[in-house]
């Protein structure tokens, strides 16, 4: 009876597929451990991470919309600190300590696909958490990152903070940006279930020598990929992967061990068919 307990904090969290691919995880390596979803509200966020800690609880991821609230009330490492928000909590060392992998979820997806991106123009739509985590990483690795954001106040704030990022708005200046993009990356929820019929890019504004990710997961195949391969891009790069190297990383920070990234792979898109 001395089960592993791990878990997300988030509101909303039930469709979390978090603990579908920790707990396949955790079967693969025979690890007596459990992952589940907690709903908390934002304002209980402290409360909760005091509590995980007293029952015992060896890590937690925290989602939406509770990163920043969360990155706000625990000590964090570096990288945490310079994104202002975290995913990860680990409890191993007795406090908790929070980390944000994320944006390093998104680098080696992007490495592992289209190699170097030193020196690569890429356009991040959205200026939100997912944005500040991701292109702190692309900034560190030399990218010439452009930030577009509907708010464009907020993509200019965030490029203001980075080494090599400039910012626009999401009108006639994206358009004119996409033709100078290698790498498109949708960071923002547009296209996200249930209203699975919007894009910020459109096929006639793509060339095919670009790199379309979008970071969505719920669907697979969002209207920006449909569209991007309407257009001929033909790599394409949709969000399962960056949710399972987000969680493989933060699977290492808690257990030490080295995540079973296929089987996790696996399970998320096992659950996404279903
Ligand atoms: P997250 O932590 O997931 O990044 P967030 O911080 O709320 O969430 O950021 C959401 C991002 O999606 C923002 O860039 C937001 O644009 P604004 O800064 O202008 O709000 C963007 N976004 C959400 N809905 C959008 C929509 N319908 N059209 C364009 N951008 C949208």
């Amino acid at each position: 009876m001395t089960k592993e307990l791990y878990g997300i904090i988030g509101d909303p969290v039930e469709h979390s597929l978090s603990p579908v691919m920790h707990n396949a995880a955790f079967d693969e390596l025979s690890m007596d451990a459990l992952y589940v979803a907690f709903r908390v509200p934002q304002e209980e966020v402290a409360d909760a991470i005091r509590g995980a800690k007293s029952l015992g609880i060896r890590g937690l991821n925290v989602t939406i919309p509770l990163k920043e609230k969360a990155f706000s009330v625990v000590d964090t490492e570096e990288v945490a600190k310079r994104i202002g928000a975290i995913n990860t909590i680990d409890f191993h060392s007795g406090s908790p300590v929070g980390y944000n992998t994320d944006g390093l979820g998104a680098l080696q997806v992007l490495k592992e696909t289209v190699g170097v991106i030193e020196t690569r123009n890429v356009l991040i739509l959205g200026a939100g958490g997912a944005a500040r985590a991701i292109s702190f990483y692309l900034d560190s690795e030399g990218a010439n990152v452009t930030l577009a954001n509907r708010t464009k106040e907020r993509a200019a704030v965030l490029a203001s903070k980075l080494r090599n990022a400039n910012s626009i708005g999401l009108g006639a200046e994206l358009k004119r940006h996409i033709q100078d993009s290698d790498i498109i990356i949708n960071t923002t929820s547009v296209g996200m279930h249930p209203k699975e019929d919007a894009t910020l890019v459109t096929a006639d504004l793509m060339h095919s020598d670009l790199v379309v990710f979008d970071i969505v997961y719920n669907p697979m195949e969002t209207k920006l990929l449909r569209e991007a391969k309407k257009a001929g891009v033909n790599m394409i790069i949709d969000g399962v992967k960056m949710l399972v190297y987000q969680g493989a990383a933060s699977f290492n920070i808690w257990t030490g061990r080295e995540p079973p990234v296929e089987t996790m792979e696996k399970a998320v898109r096992d659950a996404l068919v279903l």
